[in-house]
């Protein structure tokens, strides 16, 4: 298999034992001896990579409104870790820098998810791939996807050498085209559209198969020994980081 990352992921960089995207999420993650993590990046109201899972600020934050509304002044004024526990009150919506920082301090490789807000793909894809391109630099890249097409193609466009993996919940039956279209390393689907010929797809194509989110520890083993090149897991308690 051509895959050469950890194989066990620590999703939205901590998983459940910190609040999702944020630094101290990447410290448990270290913590735990993870080697990888994956994290979500969307444009601030600035046109500044952040990282955050959703359009609006109200579930991982104590703020309100649209991500793309806020400014990098107002964005830096949030708790975003106050909603999971009293330990986390205080914890920052990172920038993408900072995040990229910590994770070379800490030894991480990252899966960098770009996650645009409505009407900002191709802007997201281009300015999350040249930012990665400038703070990877000299170093190993991370491995960048996302579910919107027009990001990755914006991403290719800007940085065509950083790897790409395309991000789907249940794969569309031309995926592999797709794939090939964009130039992506790797494929990306959810857990409840995994199967069986979908891996030998994969597998006969060449393409690692990665499976989010598995919760599971036996499930995750048994995918991984099926030939998954890699799962994104939330129970890193759970699941021991995997040799590569
Ligand atoms: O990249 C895998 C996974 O993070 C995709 O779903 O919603 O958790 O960002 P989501
Ligand atoms: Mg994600």
């Amino acid at each position: 298999m051509n895959w050469v990352y950890p194989r066990i992921i620590a999703h939205r960089c901590g998983g459940a034992l910190a609040p999702e995207n944020t630094l101290a999420g990447l410290r448990k993650a270290a913590e735990h001896s993870y080697r990888g993590v994956e994290f979500d990046v969307m444009l601030s109201g600035d046109g500044t990579p952040v990282l955050i899972h959703d359009e609006t600020l109200e579930r991982t934050t104590d703020g309100r409104g649209r991500v793309d509304e806020t400014s990098d002044a107002e964005l830096a004024r949030l708790d975003a870790g106050g909603w999971h526990g009293a330990q986390f009150a205080g914890e920052p919506v990172p920038s993408f820098g900072d995040a990229a920082e910590l994770c070379q301090a800490l030894g991480l490789w990252a899966n960098v998810e770009i996650k645009p807000s409505r009407g900002h793909e191709a802007e997201t894809g281009r300015k999350v791939a040249l930012e990665a391109r400038e703070l990877w630099s000299g170093l190993p890249p991370p491995l960048l996807s996302s579910f919107s097409l027009e990001a990755l193609a914006a991403a290719r466009e800007a940085a065509p050498e950083l790897p790409r993996g395309l991000l789907v919940v249940e794969p569309p039956a031309d995926w592999l085209k797709r794939l090939r279209r964009l130039d992506c390393l790797s494929l990306h689907c959810s857990r409840r559209h995994f199967g069986r010929r979908l891996l030998d797809e994969a597998r006969r194509a060449e393409v690692p198969l990665l499976v989010y989110t598995v919760n599971d520890p036996d499930d995750a083993m048994q995918l991984l020994r099926s030939g998954v090149a890699a799962v994104f897991t939330d129970r890193i308690d759970l699941l021991p980081d995997w040799p590569a």
